[in-house]
């Protein structure tokens, strides 16, 4: 078996960590002294796309932003960190898992304050699907998150599918309301 490394169409999910760490100023923050729920959507994405990137090799874009929880508050001054690793890869498309902590810039003290799961898919530069490697997983962690993220895709495929629905059968309304 070829090793990972040697390999451009395996990569190991060690090999997409990303990291990015700001500190949250001013006009980051609401009338309460509190990172904006949006800024930090903003650097989930950011920091998704580093370890998307580094999976695909090519151009992403980011296809869905699932389910995301503000556990607790980043206030102004604290130090903000992101890291992310991609959970599992399709065809063309990622799924990458993105951990936030503050930390108190006074106490040293570190929480978790939000978590969230994007997808991103991979293109070349005419918009083109592009197919990405294959991921390894190397660790029991990893394999949970590799086979929590089909489930999570499947669920998201249904969503689609339902909202798809729903919008056709909302056109349908208005068409026979207006007589068309
Ligand atoms: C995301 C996008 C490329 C999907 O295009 P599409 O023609 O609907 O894609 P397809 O149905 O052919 O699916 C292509 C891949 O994207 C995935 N995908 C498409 N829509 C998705 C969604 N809403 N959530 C998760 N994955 C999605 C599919 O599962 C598929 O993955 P696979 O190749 O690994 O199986 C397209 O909707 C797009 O360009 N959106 C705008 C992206 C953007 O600008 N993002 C920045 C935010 S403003």
């Amino acid at each position: 078996m070829s090793e990972p490394g040697n390999n451009p169409l395996v990569r190991t999910v060690a090999s997409t960590k990303s990291e990015m760490t700001e500190i949250v100023l001013p006009n980051d923050t609401n009338t309460l002294g509190n990172l904006l729920g949006g800024r930090l959507m903003h650097f989930i994405d950011l920091t998704g796309a580093m370890a998307a990137y580094r999976h695909a090799r090519t151009y992403v874009v980011t296809a869905a932003m699932d389910h995301i929880d503000f556990i607790r508050p980043v206030r102004l001054g604290d130090l903000v960190t992101l890291k992310s690793s991609v959970n599992r890869a399709f065809t063309s498309s990622m799924e990458v898992g993105v951990k936030v902590w503050a930390e108190n810039t006074r106490s040293g003290e570190v929480v978790h304050v939000a978590s969230a799961y994007l997808v991103f898919v991979a293109m070349d530069e005419h918009g083109r699907f592009q197919k990405v490697p294959e991921l390894v997983t190397e660790t029991p962690d990893q394999e949970r998150r590799y086979a929590d993220a089909l489930l999570r895709r499947r669920h998201r495929e249904s969503e689609h599918k339902r909202r798809q629905e729903e919008r056709q059968m909302t056109a349908a309304l208005g068409e026979a309301e207006s007589g068309e």
